[in-house]
């Protein structure tokens, strides 16, 4: 079998005439907090001794536990983008999929990642430039880091080139709700200071377009509202009831003529 691939990095639709994405919202003009701010790279690695202890699992897992295209589905290798400690990989392992991989670009997230054992292997790297085989992985997940990258566009694009045909790109994310109203994603220090984490606001339009112009269908969105079970877990967040503060995109990768061709010899 001879497989000719043509790996198209971005935008074959914006070719044929759509409108290439703005840059995104500059989350500075929205900021009501004033903290120090810092890069993912920086923030994560300092972050990353009590960021386990820290987290919350209601941003992420409920949406995951929910969705109807992970439970239709069998996968052979997923990957998990800015996969951090492992939260996600090891929630993965557990429930659905036996060989997942994970990037991310802070060493000492994954140095947690390594100890808790759920990969088959990882690596520090941009995922927006992952350098990993294309068409190696039928799921790819992405949990609260989309928020933290500028070019969504290089983003579907190379998820899109990383994906087999009908893989599932499962993004969540920060919601944009708490950006626009001046609250980046950010930890305390142990001094008491608070340190922010450099924030893009990308629109629900903003991904479709993005996603859209790569290959992929939308087949799921979930968002999640601070409820009696978030605020169970942190009183403080009573004023923020019913607000929505993550949500959850499934893309489908469309099979398109020309990106796989293959041939039987
Ligand atoms: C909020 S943490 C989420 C970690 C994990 N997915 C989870 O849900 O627990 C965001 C992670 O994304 C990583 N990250 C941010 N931008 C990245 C990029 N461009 N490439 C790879 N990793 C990135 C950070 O280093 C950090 O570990």
């Amino acid at each position: 079998m001879v497989i000719i691939e043509s790996v198209i990095y971005s935008g074959r639709r914006h070719e044929l005439g759509r409108q290439k994405p703005e840059k995104p919202m500059d989350f500075s003009s929205h900021d009501t907090r004033g903290y120090q701010t810092v890069s993912a790279a920086a923030g994560y690695d300092e972050w990353s001794k009590f960021y386990d202890a820290t987290v919350s699992e209601q941003l992420d897992l409920p949406l995951l536990e929910k969705s109807l295209s992970l439970k239709s589905a069998t996968f052979r290798d997923a990957l998990d983008l800015g996969c951090g400690t492992g939260r996600i990989g090891c929630w993965l392992k557990q429930r659905l999929i036996e060989n997942i991989d994970g990037i991310d670009l802070s060493e000492r997230m994954l140095e947690q990642a390594s100890r808790k054992g759920c990969y088959r292997a990882l690596k520090l790297a941009d995922m927006l430039f992952s350098g990993l085989p294309s068409t190696s992985y039928d799921l790819i997940i992405n949990s609260m880091a989309v928020e933290h990258v500028e070019d969504l566009e290089v983003y579907y694009a190379e998820s899109s080139r990383l994906l087999k045909a009908d893989g599932l790109l499962v993004t969540i994310g920060f919601h944009q709700y708490f950006l626009l109203n001046g609250i980046p994603t950010h930890f305390d220090r142990r001094d008491g200071s608070q340190v922010a984490i450099r924030n893009y606001i990308h629109l629900f339009s903003d991904h479709f377009t993005a996603a859209t112009a790569n290959d992929f269908t939308l087949a799921e969105v979930e968002e999640a509202v601070v409820d009696r079970s978030w605020i169970a877990e942190r009183p403080a967040w009573r004023r923020y009831v019913n607000k929505p503060v993550s949500y959850m995109l499934v893309w489908r990768k469309i099979a398109t003529p020309g990106t796989s061709i293959s041939k039987e010899a």
